[in-house]
């Protein structure tokens, strides 16, 4: 009988131990570096300014970052987070100064350098609009942990109308001065929350 119980509860020890060991892998994971403890966003990239000039993440080396990903097709979304961006700043003061506004294209295909340049001039004077090839930009995105997938846009009955938009994470991210992630704004977020943020942080 003593034996019977003590499998049994061997059993069911090996069954928890199981599932706390493989169950946290089923779920979805937040991008979390299970070595640093730090947040692993940001990242390696080699894109191009709306000038045509290669940019790196070594160029935002040395100040903080304010940086989007998004499309300059985009409806509501992306107009609306980098204009939260351009009052965060403005309303930052000094403040701003060492912080550079970043948007990153997830439809480089159509969001050539020439389109950036007039599509990035409604919003902050001091933003770095960023493109490159598909491979490039994927690239960048991933070192993000942004998501972004063309998907199909349909007419009223259903039927493909050839043209596309870009499904992609809306976080306004927050990068320090080495290019490590500092926090996340959603694309909604209140130019309040962000200018505070920027204001706490060490300048100088
Ligand atoms: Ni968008």
């Amino acid at each position: 009988m003593v034996k019977r119980l003590a499998i049994a509860l061997a059993l069911l020890l090996a069954t928890l131990l199981v599932l706390l060991l493989y169950l946290p892998e089923m779920r979805p994971q937040p991008p979390v570096s299970m070595a640093s403890g730090a947040v692993a966003i940001g990242g390696p990239f080699t894109l191009v300014d709306a000038k045509g000039e290669t940019v790196t993440d070594a160029n935002l080396k040395g100040r903080y970052s304010l940086i989007y990903f998004g499309f300059t097709n985009c409806p509501d979304i992306c107009p609306l987070a980098l204009q939260t961006m351009t009052q965060a700043l403005e309303a930052a003061g000094p403040a701003a100064d060492g912080v550079q506004p970043v948007f990153i294209s997830v439809d480089p295909e159509r969001d050539t350098a020439d389109a950036l340049a007039g599509y990035i001039a409604n919003f902050h004077p001091r933003f770095l609009a960023l493109t490159g090839t598909v491979e490039q930009a994927r690239e960048a995105a991933k070192s993000y942990k942004v998501y972004a997938a063309k998907a199909p846009v349909k007419d009223a009955d259903g039927k493909e109308t050839g043209d596309y938009t870009v499904n992609h994470t809306g976080y306004i991210y927050l990068m320090d001065r080495d290019g490590k992630y500092l926090a996340h704004f959603p694309s909604e977020a209140k130019a309040d929350e962000i200018t505070a943020a920027i204001r706490q942080l060490p300048h100088g």
